[in-house]
């Protein structure tokens, strides 16, 4: 499943930030947050941080997630600085992963724990018993 949450100004999309939830059995713990974008005019005040916001706490209320990742250029020096403030840590790098032009990219793999010990909460479950996942 996947959430696009847009941030307006007026009728203008200024920025957005897309939130998905795997269907698979096995995955379906993991969220991912992508396509994180404010347009330059519009940066600086605070539009991207109430995104990022918005996001992690859509991530929040879905009591399966364990954590939420996502994979940034190491170069988006914003971007990154913004996601640890937020929680996010490095957890990988994959070198050389992102071409544009002639130069090459590293990307950060970056998580957040949500929900670390997976359980259900009682007052979902009515008896505070995590069912095992299919
Ligand atoms: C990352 C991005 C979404 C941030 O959006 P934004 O609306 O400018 O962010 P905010 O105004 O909420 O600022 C968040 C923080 O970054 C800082 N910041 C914003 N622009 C900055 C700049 N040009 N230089 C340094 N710091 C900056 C702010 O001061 C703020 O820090 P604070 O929390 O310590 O005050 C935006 O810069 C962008 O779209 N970048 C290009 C795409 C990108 O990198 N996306 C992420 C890919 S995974």
């Amino acid at each position: 499943m996947k959430n696009v949450s847009f941030a307006t100004l007026g009728d203008d999309p200024v920025g957005m930030i897309v939130c998905t939830f795997n269907k698979s059995a096995k995955f379906k713990h993991i969220a991912e947050i992508y396509s994180f974008y404010v347009r330059p005019a519009y940066r600086g005040r605070g539009i991207g941080r109430a995104l990022l916001d918005h996001a992690v706490a859509r991530v929040m209320r879905k009591y399966r997630i364990v954590k939420v990742r996502l994979y940034v250029n190491e170069k988006q020096r914003t971007a990154v600085k913004m996601y640890k403030k937020v929680g996010f840590a490095t957890v990988g790098r994959l070198e050389k992963e992102m071409k544009v032009g002639r130069r090459l990219y590293t990307m950060l793999i970056m998580e957040k724990a949500i929900n670390p010990s997976g359980s259900i909460p009682k007052e979902q479950t009515g008896h505070g018993l995590l069912k095992p996942s299919p």
